[in-house]
């Protein structure tokens, strides 16, 4: 896809094969899945990964600054929404982690009809990946064998329980979509749409920048987004709600440029998925804080990628 802001640093590169670690039962330094299970970037991790669509809907803002549309009459009291195919991981958190999160959290969102079969074992970081449309990322994803220390993009408040399902929430200050300039995807969100430019004279397609809290847009203060996530061992939904911008954009020649209108709106990013048991290690149901028994690598759960033994010791229900 293309991305007429996009600057991209080849900072991760060419990489990687993963190693086990902590094989003594103290806790865990490293998240990396065993090397000799083979797995694309997108499960590098151990932890949940859920499948599922996400649904992106952007409302131009019409109550305080009712004159925002002004310049764009078309967009008026109009709904624009794209759906995606979408993979949210839920893994541990490792040494390599600057915040004391419960998870690292990665939504990944992908043209509906994607087919994660296309992306290569190891070599290319899912992140580098053009098909990648859009991502939130907690922490941005450490795809090295090594400790090399990730940022953390915001902080997770975990709700008090005793188990599962957990509940966790956080502001998302100053988050910027993605984490800008070292990944493929595209720090806005990109639709196409049947809806005219401001000028009303085509049709367009659009793109949507999350705005953090300060930006002050034609004298407006916008609030943080919030996220929360809700999941168990089955499933996970995740809603993200904020303010965005919005600008069309179009093609002259080869060249993309952005319209000379933009505005701000209300948007909604919301994810509801199922438990991937193949690329998943078991959730622990009995502990306050998310917890996994490694299985993915262990050929102690059959329903595992990577499982080759015909012992079957584990069942899981
Ligand atoms: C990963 O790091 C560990 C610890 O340094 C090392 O033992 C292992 O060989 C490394 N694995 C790979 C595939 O680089
Ligand atoms: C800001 O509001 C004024 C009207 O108060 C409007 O003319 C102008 O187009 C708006 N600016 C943007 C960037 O939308
Ligand atoms: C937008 O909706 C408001 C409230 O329903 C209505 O008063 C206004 O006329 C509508 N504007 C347009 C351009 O349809
Ligand atoms: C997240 O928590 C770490 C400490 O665990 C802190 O240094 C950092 O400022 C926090 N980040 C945010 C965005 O609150
Ligand atoms: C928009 O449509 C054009 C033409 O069909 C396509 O090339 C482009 O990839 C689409 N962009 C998005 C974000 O779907
Ligand atoms: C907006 O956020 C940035 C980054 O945290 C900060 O440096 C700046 O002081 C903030 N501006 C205001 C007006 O609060
Ligand atoms: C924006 O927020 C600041 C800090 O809370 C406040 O002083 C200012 O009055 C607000 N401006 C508007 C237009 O709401
Ligand atoms: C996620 O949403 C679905 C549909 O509303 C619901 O059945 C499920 O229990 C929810 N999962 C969690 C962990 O809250
Ligand atoms: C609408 O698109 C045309 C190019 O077809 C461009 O020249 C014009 O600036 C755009 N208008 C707005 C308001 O974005
Ligand atoms: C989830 O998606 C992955 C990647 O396409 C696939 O390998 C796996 O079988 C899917 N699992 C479920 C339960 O849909
Ligand atoms: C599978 O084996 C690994 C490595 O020995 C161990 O850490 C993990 O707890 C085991 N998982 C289960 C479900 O027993
Ligand atoms: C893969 O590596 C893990 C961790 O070292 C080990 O427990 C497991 O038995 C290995 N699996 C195979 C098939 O060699």
């Amino acid at each position: 896809m293309h991305g007429f802001q996009t600057t991209w640093v080849m900072l991760f590169g060419i990489v990687i094969t993963v190693a086990a670690t902590s094989t003594d039962g103290s806790p865990a330094l490293l998240n990396f899945r065993p090397f000799n299970v083979t797995l694309s970037s997108l499960y590098f991790w151990v932890g949940s990964y859920f499948n599922g669509t996400a649904h992106f809907e952007f409302s131009p803002y019409a109550g305080l600054a009712a004159s925002e549309t002004a310049g764009c009459p078309v967009l008026r009291n109009k709904t624009i929404t794209k759906d995606y195919k979408a993979l949210l991981a839920l893994t541990e958190p490792a040494i390599y982690n600057t915040a004391n999160d419960p998870v690292n959290a990665f939504l990944t969102l992908w043209a509906l009809g994607f087919d994660f079969g296309t992306i290569p074992e190891s070599y290319i970081t899912f992140d580098m990946l053009d098909s990648l449309e859009y991502a939130v990322y907690s922490s941005d994803p450490n795809f090295a064998n090594d400790t090399t220390i990730i940022p953390n993009n915001f902080n997770w408040t975990l709700e008090k329980t005793q188990a599962p399902p957990y509940n966790l929430n956080s502001v998302l200050t100053d988050y910027q979509g993605t984490y800008p300039e070292q990944d493929g995807a595209d720090d806005s969100i990109q639709v196409n749409s049947t809806i005219a430019n401001c000028s009303g004279t085509e049709v367009s397609s659009w793109q949507f920048t999350p705005l953090s809290y300060n930006s002050t847009y034609n004298g407006t203060n916008f609030t943080d987004p919030v996220i929360s996530i809700q999941f168990d061992g089955q499933t996970a939904n995740l809603s993200m709600k904020g303010y965005a911008s919005a600008v069309s954009e179009y093609k002259t020649g080869s060249a993309y440029q952005v319209g000379s209108v933009t505005f701000a709106g209300e948007f909604t990013l919301t994810f509801s998925g199922v438990i991937d048991l193949y690329h998943s290690d078991v959730l622990r149901n009995d502990m306050a804080t998310p917890t996994w028994l490694r299985t993915v690598g262990y050929q102690n759960n059959s329903l595992n990628v990577g499982y080759t033994s015909g012992c079957g010791c584990l069942s899981v229900d």
